[in-house]
């Protein structure tokens, strides 16, 4: 592997722009961006002047695989696994942003390239499992999960509140686009199987706005508890752990890890915080993430997850929960009078 790693940024939107070029940036991983590709020109450009790399092209036909060591992907999942096969073909490192495909079958197939080509590291980008807060909640609960447990997620934000990227509703836009991050963290806590999933949708008066109840039946007697959706003002995330022996762990938010209640502690006892706040570096996950994907490529240590098979899980699970979450098996409330 060559020093620096040579990248390619391909798909210049927003996510590119605020999250991964900024954070790329900050990285101490010997990086050096040599293209960035997007079919919007205008988009390109910006990136390659944000960067400094010497070169645009406006479709991965163009580059040079001689030239490139490994590539960042933040492209619609429509061609995000088209994407993502090519690279692995050409010997190219991949990571690719979540969900990695527009669907289980997509995901399926990459999996199957991706063991075929297995020289070559594929990473998937759930940024949470990095965050801070999470990694800390993660890590004092080891013990506490080795139990069947009760774990609560809480994955709130405002969009997509319209369909988006060829999906036709915009709860399925969401579920299969965002809501992902949900489910991953779910199989992240609880590695138990999930042999059943429920969910319960409330209804709202904005037809685009929705929230949601899923239930993770695992195969251990866990359950893990998703409250999911759009109808919220601002973007939420927290996490608790609900331990058999009644303690509980939690993450109200991406800034601080509590012992709400009492495991031979006084409740309320802060396990971990973050003060003063690191401009989302660790708070976000991103920073660490990209710096795995590159430790990974660079001295092709064990790869980190997480990877294809974690995305196909929960595209999976969110074939699941959609099927449940369809209008037809809403709840309708029936007088008893
Ligand atoms: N991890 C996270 O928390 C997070 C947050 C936001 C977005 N994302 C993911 O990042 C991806 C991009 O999201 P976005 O908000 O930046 O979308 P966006 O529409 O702002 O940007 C996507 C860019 O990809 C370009 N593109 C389309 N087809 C392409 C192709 N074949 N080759 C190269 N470029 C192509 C588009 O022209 C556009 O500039 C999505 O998969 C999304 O799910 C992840």
């Amino acid at each position: 592997m060559t020093h620096p790693l040579r990248l390619a940024l391909i798909g210049c939107g927003k996510q590119m722009q605020k999250n991964l070029l900024p954070f790329l940036q900050r990285a101490s991983r010997d990086h050096r961006p040599v293209v960035c590709v997007d079919p919007d020109i205008e988009q390109a450009d910006r990136v390659r002047a944000l960067s400094g790399a010497p070169a645009t092209a406006t479709s991965i036909e163009d580059l040079d695989a001689d030239k490139v060591d490994a590539a960042i992907v933040a492209v619609p999942p429509q061609p995000s696994a088209e994407i993502a096969e090519q690279l692995l073909r050409q010997g190219i490192h991949c990571f690719v942003e979540k969900p990695a495909g527009p669907s289980t079958p997509s995901l399926h197939r990459l999996s199957e390239i991706a063991d075929k080509t297995s020289d070559v590291h594929l990473q998937v980008g759930f940024n949470f499992r990095y965050a801070a807060a999470l990694r800390q909640l993660h890590d004092v609960t080891v013990s506490t999960r080795e139990h069947p447990c009760w774990l609560q997620i809480e994955f709130l934000s405002r969009h997509p509140s319209a369909p988006q990227w060829g999906v036709e509703t915009t709860v399925e836009s969401w579920i299969r686009q965002n809501g992902v991050h949900a489910f991953d963290l779910a199989q992240w806590f609880n590695t138990s199987p999930v042999q059943r999933v429920d969910g319960h949708r409330l209804p709202t008066t904005e037809p685009d706005r929705f929230l949601a109840v899923i239930g993770l039946h695992h195969a251990d007697g866990s359950h893990s508890m998703l409250r999911v959706g759009n109808q919220t003002q601002r973007f939420h995330v927290s996490a608790a752990v609900h331990a058999s022996d009644g303690s509980v762990y939690s993450a109200p938010s991406l800034e601080s890890v509590v012992l709400s209640r009492d495991a031979g502690m006084p409740a309320g006892t802060q396990l971990f915080g973050q003060k003063p706040l690191d401009h989302g570096w660790e708070r976000s996950g991103f920073g660490p993430e990209l710096e795995a994907f590159m430790a990974t490529c660079l001295d092709r240590s064990s790869p980190r997850f997480p990877g294809i098979i974690d995305a196909l899980a929960g595209s999976q699970l969110c074939d699941q929960a959609l099927s449940e979450l369809t209008p037809s098996s809403d709840t309708t409330v029936t007088s008893v009078a």
